[in-house]
């Protein structure tokens, strides 16, 4: 049964994520964000910037990797002992993963490294290496990952890509255990990369959005033409990583994403380059065309962010990384959407990431008053739409219609009873194409179907 919410993920093969972060006023209930994820599109992962429970649960069942972080405030209780961390793997992170909910990382901290508490960075890895024993004694480790999510601000020197390294003094004592934990335990480095931060005129947006006229720039260390700064700034990670010795560790980023909007000074912002930015970022990375250093893969990729985030400190470009408005309309095209019906107001040319069920018909349109229906796709598994049926049906909706005796039991068939059970969901839940998608067993139509079968029968 919770095949049935399973969203047929496509994207890049490394997989395409989204950060939830909840800092602003006004946001839709968790289980809200992870049904429209699941179902309205491509991503295959979300980050929560905290292991906040109703979130967690609100992803039960929904096949979408999360990835939780513990809050710095945490990371030196359990870098101090075993004891704690297993605790809070116990009492924050088991319970969900043991209904369903599929907890794939712990991150620890947030970016401890570029921060400068000695106290917090000394904790880091030992944090890490206490929340790995826990994971092992609940053989919980073999699904789920623990690493840590840095900013660039992590190297002291990032350009050209071939010359860069990790910050001094931290490189010994910090960031090379990190790497051989990350070795040892199979985890990727994770890192924020953001080339809308490293402007400072309309010169570098050419190379920051991807455009094919941006003039490429040569790393004289290797030679190599670099089309764009994201890929400039992977390989700084990478190059870094190498020179302490750990350049077979994989690179994943836990963070990209631009802003919609920004201050008069602030470079590149605006919802057309956040457009460009971020279909371009994703499709780059998901083409396995690789970087010049790492060439040939594919990158799991995040995006930043869900929604926006008026609450958070800094110029107003902070609080408008969002993709979607708070009643989860795009607000631009971030090509992330499975479903053309899914489009907002705002952007009108979302491209469909895979095939995106049939749209609804036209015919009939006329006379149906602008009412929709969602009706079972003619191709649908009979096996699949009851359990549709049993999903909506069990799930504390009406279906007295279609027990025996109902006004609707006639006709009696799993086409038919699938058909009223999937509109009440639809027309229950307002109508998002989304809420018909029924792992691509619904269709959204505005023909009556109770006037098609009341015609057939
Ligand atoms: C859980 O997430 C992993 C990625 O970490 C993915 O490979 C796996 O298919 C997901 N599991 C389910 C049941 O969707
Ligand atoms: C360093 O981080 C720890 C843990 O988050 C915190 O308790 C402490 O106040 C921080 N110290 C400074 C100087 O910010
Ligand atoms: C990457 O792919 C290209 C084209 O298929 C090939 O010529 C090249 O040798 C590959 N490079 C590596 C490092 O595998």
């Amino acid at each position: 049964m919770l095949i049935l919410l399973l969203s047929m993920a496509v994207g890049g093969a490394a997989g395409i994520g989204v950060t939830y972060g909840r800092r602003a006023t006004s946001l839709p209930p968790p289980a809200d964000v992870a049904r429209f994820l699941a179902r309205g599109t491509v991503l295959d992962r979300v980050r929560l910037l905290n292991a906040d429970p109703l979130a967690l649960r609100a992803f039960a069942g929904m096949g979408l990797a999360v990835d939780v972080t513990v809050p710095n405030a945490l990371v030196p209780r359990i870098a101090d002992s075993v004891a704690f961390a297993r605790q809070w793997v116990r009492d924050s992170v088991a319970p969900h993963a043991a209904a369903g909910t599929n907890v794939s990382r712990i991150l620890v901290g947030r970016d401890v490294i570029s921060q400068a508490n000695r106290t917090l960075l000394l904790c880091l890895v030992p944090a890490m290496q206490n929340l790995h024993t826990a994971l092992l004694a609940t053989s919980l480790h073999r699904r789920i990952k623990v690493s840590a999510a840095h900013s660039l601000g992590v190297l002291a020197v990032s350009t050209p890509p071939s010359a860069a390294r990790f910050r001094e003094g931290y490189d010994a004592a910090v960031v090379k255990p990190l790497l051989a934990f990350l070795r040892a335990t199979g985890a990727p480095f994770m890192v924020n990369a953001y080339p809308f931060y490293g402007l400072t005129s309309d010169a570098g947006l050419d190379f920051a959005l991807f455009r094919v006229s941006a003039e490429g720039v040569t790393d004289a260390g290797t030679g190599l033409v670099y089309t764009n700064a994201l890929d400039a700034q992977l390989d700084a990670v990478h190059s870094a990583m190498k020179r302490l010795g750990f350049g077979d560790v994989d690179v994943v980023v836990a963070e990209t994403g631009w802003p919609w909007a920004g201050e008069d000074w602030e470079v590149g912002a605006g919802a057309d380059h956040a457009g460009d930015y971020n279909r371009n970022a994703i499709r780059h990375l998901g083409s396995g065309v690789g970087t010049p250093l790492m060439p040939n893969r594919t990158f799991e990729v995040s995006i930043f962010s869900l929604f926006d985030e008026n609450l958070k400190p800094g110029p107003m470009s902070e609080h408008h990384f969002g993709l979607f408005h708070a009643d989860m309309t795009p607000i631009y095209d971030a090509g992330i959407l499975t479903a053309p019906e899914t489009v907002g107001p705002v952007s009108a040319k979302v491209t469909p990431a895979s095939p995106a069920p049939a749209p609804a018909p036209d015919a009939g349109a006329a006379d149906s008053g602008g009412r929709q229906w969602c009706v079972p796709t003619p191709a649908a598994d009979a096996a699949v739409l009851q359990e549709n049926i049993d999903f909506v049906c069990g799930g504390g909706m009406d279906c007295g219609p279609i027990r025996p005796g109902g006004r609707c039991y006639e006709p009696d068939t799993v086409q038919a009873h699938a058909a009223y059970a999937m509109n009440l969901y639809f027309r229950s839940n307002g109508q998002h194409a989304f809420d018909c998608d029924f792992g691509r067993t619904g269709v959204v139509t505005t023909v009556d179907p109770s006037k098609i079968s009341s015609s057939s029968t």
